[in-house]
């Protein structure tokens, strides 16, 4: 009789994230789980969308419920995408071939890394489903407008440009660690790894016995004949980018072009200006800037800038389906989700992603029952609350 892991048991995000501390070295998990700084960001990311509230309304029928969405001119299951991580392939084995294939299995966006082990072909034949690829800037731009290319060919259906990590992140704790660019082993590291032999033999062993290396980064195309001081300064982003390479690209990527980690309304405007087909309010799950506001508090001023020209999606602390639908009400056309289906992976492969996507999507059809909802497109301002709306009625109240 098979049996079902403990991941595909969870019941909630929160579960799969206890999961996932429990297989993961600390040091992995607290990269995944952690912001910039004093993590003060990623924080605010969940508190901003749990001060949202929904009013429900009563004796609709909702017998029949459909949380598809529309993006680009294709239908998928839930106005979700699985946003680029470029941790995966430490995560898990293959971590990105088994998103790649959760996403599918949720008929959902799923958006591939740079810096992840397997190759960009790889991932898209075997991981199936809609599949947009996000290339890391580094300082030769040539060599990223070449990775495009090779997108292009391996028939990515999107191409996500991140606008929002030209500057490296401070994560202090990483620092310590030794989790720095090229990576410095510490005894400590070692320890860990006793400690977690489900991860040290399923994932670091496993990459060692078939590939007699650790995860490296398969996509990112750097001149061989490179010493490794030459290799080191290649690999650093490139932090003289403006909005003429977004034209560039534009005119380089036949198909749909994401721009994603704007926050202010004008650089949404600048984006369709310079040709994108869509935009993603996003801080970067909290691990750019510390002081920065959370997504959602500046997805109402981008839809109402960009007025309906291109699609707005958001991201950052997303976890449970009622967030999801908060977006919605705010004018999001989808949202992306980073740690909910790496927690999920990191508790159970494949199988521990498909359970985070299965959470959301029952959680989201649910929650549109209890709201009164049958789709999506019913949704909308009226029935949500701010915390500046919360204080207005009382104020009318007095
Ligand atoms: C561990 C980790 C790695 C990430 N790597 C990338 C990346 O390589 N490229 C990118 O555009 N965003 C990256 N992000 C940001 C995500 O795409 C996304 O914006 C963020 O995770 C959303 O917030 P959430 O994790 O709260 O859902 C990363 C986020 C995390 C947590």
């Amino acid at each position: 009789m098979a049996t079902t892991s403990a991941a595909e048991r969870a019941v909630d995000i929160n579960h799969l994230r206890e999961l996932a501390q429990k297989r993961l070295p600390v040091a992995l998990f607290d990269n995944l789980d952690n912001g910039n700084e004093d993590d003060v960001a990623v924080r605010h990311n969940g508190e901003a969308l749990r001060a949202l509230k929904l009013v429900h309304r009563v004796l609709r029928d909702t017998s029949r419920r459909d949380a598809s969405a529309s993006l680009f001119g294709k239908r998928h299951g839930l106005p979700l995408v699985i946003a680029p991580t470029g941790v995966t392939s430490w995560i898990s084995y293959r971590g990105e071939v088994a998103l790649a294939r959760a996403a599918a299995t949720a008929n959902i966006p799923f958006v591939l890394t740079s810096t992840t082990n397997t190759p960009m072909e790889t991932v898209r034949k075997e991981g199936g489903g809609t599949q947009w690829y996000q290339p890391v800037v580094w300082q030769d731009t040539r060599a990223t407008l070449e990775e495009i290319d090779r997108a292009r060919r391996a028939g990515f259906d999107g191409l996500v440009l991140s606008v929002d990590t030209t500057i490296g992140f401070n994560q202090p704790r990483d620092k310590r660690r030794g989790l720095t660019f090229p990576m410095k082993f510490r005894p400590s590291h070692l320890i860990e790894a006793v400690h977690h032999p489900r991860w040290t033999f399923g994932t670091a062993c496993r990459y060692l016995l078939t590939e007699r290396r650790l995860p490296g980064f398969a996509n990112v195309t750097v001149p061989s004949a490179l010493t490794p001081a030459e290799r080191k300064r290649f690999l650093v982003r490139d932090d003289s980018l403006t909005w003429d390479f977004l034209r560039r690209v534009r005119d380089s990527w036949p198909h749909a072009l994401i721009v994603k980690g704007l926050l202010h309304p004008d650089d949404a405007l600048s984006a369709a200006d310079a040709g994108a087909d869509a935009v993603v309010v996003s801080n970067h799950g909290g691990r750019t800037i510390d002081a920065a506001p959370a997504p959602i508090e500046l997805l109402p001023e981008v839809v109402a800038a960009v007025g309906g020209r291109v699609p707005v999606l958001v991201d950052g602390g997303f976890t449970r389906g009622s967030d999801v639908l908060k977006a919605v009400a705010l004018g999001a056309d989808a949202v992306m989700i980073g740690r909910a289906t790496l927690y999920g992976l990191a508790a159970g492969g494949e199988l521990g992603a498909q359970r985070a996507l299965t959470i959301l999507r029952e959680e989201v059809e649910r929650t549109m029952g209890a709201l009164g909802l049958t789709r999506l497109s019913e949704l909308g301002r009226d029935v949500l609350l701010t915390p500046g709306d919360l204080a207005s009625l009382l104020v009318a109240a007095r």
